[in-house]
């Protein structure tokens, strides 16, 4: 329960897709193998927000390697739910990755017009390495092929909110991933 003017996030949802510990779960793992993967060379970790501010942070901190840090934030929805195929570039890295080793953090890939944008652009600035890591993926979306070497889950290609993923900005603090209720979206 909230006080005050604001309801409470947790009732615009209708269905919770994937709980917390199951989350949770998926990182440990997940930082697992990319600490295996990493042990003999320098990572630097490319988060991609604002979605992947949540997961970037639960990564990192599951990671048992140094890491540095990079964002770059770009904007791929023209509307609320449905990509627009247009890439812009918001916040552009802050290091040179030439010689890095680079791994981009990804919320979701759902048409995986975003991801192939950043690939395209990343690998022109001549990473030593460049991987993905995304936590969620509607698999069978994509336009084009390419390889998530380190998957988190496949999700139906339905629209999710929760764990850095937003509706208008709203519900990014959810711990959870879920569906919106139908009212939810008729609200503002
Ligand atoms: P893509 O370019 O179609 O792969 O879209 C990737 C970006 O769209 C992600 O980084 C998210 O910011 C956003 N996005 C895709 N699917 C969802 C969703 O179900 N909920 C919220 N945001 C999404
Ligand atoms: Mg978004």
């Amino acid at each position: 329960m909230t006080e005050g003017g604001n309801a409470d996030v947790h009732e615009d949802i209708d269905e919770i897709l994937i709980t917390a510990e199951e989350i949770d779960d998926k990182i440990a793992g997940l930082a697992k193998q990319i600490t295996t993967d990493y042990l003999d060379r320098d990572l630097l970790l490319v988060g991609v927000l604002k979605g992947a501010f949540v997961f970037m942070a639960d990564l990192a901190r599951a990671l048992r390697i140094p890491i540095d840090f990079d964002f770059m934030a770009v904007s791929s929805y023209g509307s609320a739910t449905k990509s627009s195929g247009v890439v812009r570039i918001l916040k552009d890295l802050d290091y040179e990755i030439s010689g890095r080793h680079v791994l981009l953090v990804e919320d979701i890939i759902d048409s995986g017009l975003t991801i192939s944008y950043l690939l395209r652009y990343l690998k022109a600035r001549g990473p030593a390495s460049l991987e993905i890591c995304s936590l969620f993926w509607k698999r069978g979306q994509q336009t084009a092929p390419f390889d998530v070497k380190y998957p988190g889950f496949d999700i139906p290609p339905v629209f999710v909110v929760g764990y850095g993923l937003d509706y208008a900005e709203r519900y990014r603090n959810l711990p959870y991933i879920g569906v919106l209720k139908p009212s939810a979206y008729a609200a503002d």
